[in-house]
Parts: C-alpha cells; structure tokens; sequence
C-alpha cells in the first residue's frame, strides 16, 4: 500500500513544513493591517480563491457600515498561498489565526480524488475546531420549499471520523482502496455536550443524535452510547436518536421535526448541504468551526468556480457566518442587525443576486445590506 500522507500524493506535511521552504525565504510580508474604526480586536481575514475574494470584499464592506470596529489582518490559505509562498498553508497564517484566536474564512479549492488534501480539513483539526456550527433557517423571498418551517442547526463533529481521511491508502494495482474511520469518547462527549449546551443557551427544546449505529456497530455504536450518556445529564431537553438515512427523508418530508441535530463529520457534513438546499440554496448557509482556543467563521459553500470572477456570487452565507462572528465576539447586538439587514433586503428583494431570482451583484447586493444594518 502506498501512503498518501495527510495531504495525498502531491501535498506535504504542512505542520512540519519541510525546512527548505523556509530557511531561504524570508517571511512572507504580512497584509497591512486594516483599522477602520477604533481597535477593538484584530480577526484573521483569509480571502481563499474562486469566488472566495468577491463575497469576502463585500462581507468587509458590510462590516465596516455596521461599525463593528474590528482590524483586519489579511493571511493565505490554499491555492493562492500555493502560489505565492509555495506553501499551500504557510506558518504565518497559522500564527495569525492562532494570534488573533478569530479568522473569518472564504472558500478554499480542493481538488476533487487526486492532489492535495483539504486545507479545511487542516485548518480545522490543526486548530482543533472540533465544533462545526450549521444553522440553516428560511429566510424570506427565497427558493425555498419550506418558507415558514426550517430553523434548525447542525452540529457536526469536525476533527475525526471518515471525513478527515485517515489512513487512506490504495493498492500498488490500484484496485483496493481502504480509509480508517476513528471515532473517540472525547471526540463524541464534546462535541455531543456542545449540541446540548447550545440548545440551553440559545432556548432550543430539541436535540436529534444522528448515527448509524446499527449498521457501523463499532464507530457510530460508540458515538451513540456516548451521546446518550451525554444527552442523561440534560433532562430539561428532549432527546430524540434518528439514523443518518431516514433522517435525510425526514428532513425533506417534515423539517420542522429538527430542531438541533448532532452528528459524526461525514454525516454532519452532507446533513447540511441538504439542509441549506431546504432554505434555498448554499447562498444563505453559514457555518461556524469552534474550538478551545480559535474559531473560524465561513460559508458552507465552496468556491464555486462555474461562478467565479462573474460579480454575481451570493455574499450571504459568508455574511451570515460573519453574525456567527459576531455573536462569538461578545456583539451579539451587531449581529442582529447584521441578519435583520439580510431579511430586510431578501423582503425588499432589493438587488439579490441571480442565486435568489434577482438580477443584482455581489457587490450592489451587498451595498443594499449596508444601507440597512
Ligand atoms: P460549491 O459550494 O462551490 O458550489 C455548488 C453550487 O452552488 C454551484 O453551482 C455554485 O455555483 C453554487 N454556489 C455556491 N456558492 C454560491 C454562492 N455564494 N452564490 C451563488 N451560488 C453559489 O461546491 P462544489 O462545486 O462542490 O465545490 C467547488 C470547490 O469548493 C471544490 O474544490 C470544493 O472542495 C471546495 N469547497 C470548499 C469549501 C470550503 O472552503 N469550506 C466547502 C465546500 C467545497
Ligand atoms: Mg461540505
């Protein structure tokens, strides 16, 4: 078997960058920093690629109307920083997200079954953002199938499990190919007891545990077992065990039913894609990853490049996931007005981009969300 490393064939072992792409180098010159109103706190801004740049200068101009007072400090992440440092996750972005402890993140290119491995991935188990916060809520004047009835967050588990490609490895023939799928007690308890804590924080009445623990007895079994041990400690909210593909049906049939869901990576992560088609698209869906020490804030989507470089890219998500920001931030009251200017333009449908039916810009979209916060 030939080991494709945590970064597959033609990556390298990005936390222990190999010396020659750094002895000779000097440190890639950092973006100055941007301080467009009184520093409050410096976040990591990674403006990633594909449309990555167009929603992030837009989500920027929406933060400097609403004052939030944040510095922006500009790192590299993927294939631009490929490009520009020959490191497709250079040190000094992992300083500065560890510095700043925030990064608000756009879309980062991965190359689908061969090149490097996820910088998401790296991202997130380097940092160990093992909390990926999903809320999907119907928003109005959307494509959405259930406009009144979706408000529920996914709570996916973001550091272990089959997502995060461990060990995989494919045959001399290439004939068999084989992943090692890791599930932990620590893994399951805290990512199970975020679901539950969220829920008391935010007055949710509702958890769901979805597994699939009849069929993946060892790993989905232990993720299960642990997560009712969890869910016993949390009386006051009701509990409900649902397995990954009846959950699916249901959540297209009767979305209502959810209200938070708590899951393994894999899972976590196709359970919402689907939830965010349920609120009209990937246009509208943010995520937070959280962990002790640093959080990163983004859109769900990706980089979409069928759209890249047109000027018509849906900003909100990415907006969206700047709320989640500000509410981790300690602004929760800027990020209310940050989502009340969103549904105020969605009700408007003032200048939405082609995504939402509309004929307006990333840019004029965003625009008339700042004339509103
Ligand atoms: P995608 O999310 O980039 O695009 C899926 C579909 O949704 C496309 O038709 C696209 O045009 C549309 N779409 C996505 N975002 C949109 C927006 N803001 N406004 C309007 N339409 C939007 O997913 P895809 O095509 O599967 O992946 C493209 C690349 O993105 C891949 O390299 C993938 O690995 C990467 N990716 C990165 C993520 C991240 O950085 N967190 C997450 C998901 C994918
Ligand atoms: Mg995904």
């Amino acid at each position: 078997m030939v080991d494709l490393g945590p970064h597959g064939p033609v990556g390298h072992n990005w936390w222990t960058p190999p010396p020659f792409l750094h002895a000779s180098r000097p440190r890639p010159a950092r973006a100055p920093v941007r301080k467009p109103h009184s520093m409050t706190q410096t976040i990591t801004v990674i403006r990633g690629d594909g449309i990555g740049p167009e929603i992030m200068d837009a989500t920027l101009y929406v933060l400097d109307a609403l004052k939030v007072g944040l510095a922006y400090e500009e790192a590299d992440a993927g294939l631009v920083a490929l490009e520009k440092h020959g490191d497709l996750l250079p040190q000094a972005t992992l300083d500065s997200i560890r510095k700043n402890g925030v990064a608000l993140k756009s879309p980062l290119t991965t190359p689908v079954g061969e090149g490097f491995s996820s910088i998401n991935v790296a991202l997130r188990r380097h940092f160990d953002l093992y909390a990926n916060v999903r809320p999907a809520k119907s928003f109005p004047n959307t494509k959405s199938r259930f406009p009144d009835g979706v408000d529920l967050i996914t709570v996916r588990e973001n550091t272990e499990g089959a997502y995060i490609g461990e060990g995989q490895s494919i045959s001399e023939d290439g004939e068999t190919a084989l992943l090692t799928q890791k599930i932990t007690r620590k893994g399951s308890e805290r990512i199970v007891r975020y679901a539950y804590e969220l829920a008391r924080k935010t007055g949710r009445k509702k958890v769901t545990i979805v597994h699939k623990a009849n069929i993946l007895k060892t790993t989905s079994g232990l993720f299960l077992k642990v997560a009712r041990e969890v869910a016993a400690q949390y009386p006051e909210i009701q509990t409900n065990e649902m397995i990954v593909d009846n959950t699916c049906m249901q959540l297209v049939m009767r979305p209502e039913q959810f209200d938070i869901i708590v899951t393994t990576n894999l899972f976590g992560d196709i359970i919402s894609d689907l939830c965010a088609g349920l609120v009209g698209g990937l246009g509208l869906a943010p995520g937070a990853n959280i962990g002790a020490d640093a959080a990163i804030f983004e859109a769900v989507h990706g980089s979409a490049p069928d759209i890249a470089g047109k000027g018509v890219a849906n900003p909100c998500a990415l907006l969206l996931g700047a709320a989640q920001m500000l509410d981790h931030l300690g602004q929760p009251e800027k990020a209310e007005r940050l989502r009340a200017a969103i549904i105020a333009t969605l009700e408007a449908k003032d200048s939405l981009t082609p995504d939402l039916g509309g004929e307006g810009t990333t840019m004029s979209f965003a625009k008339a969300i700042a004339s509103r916060v």
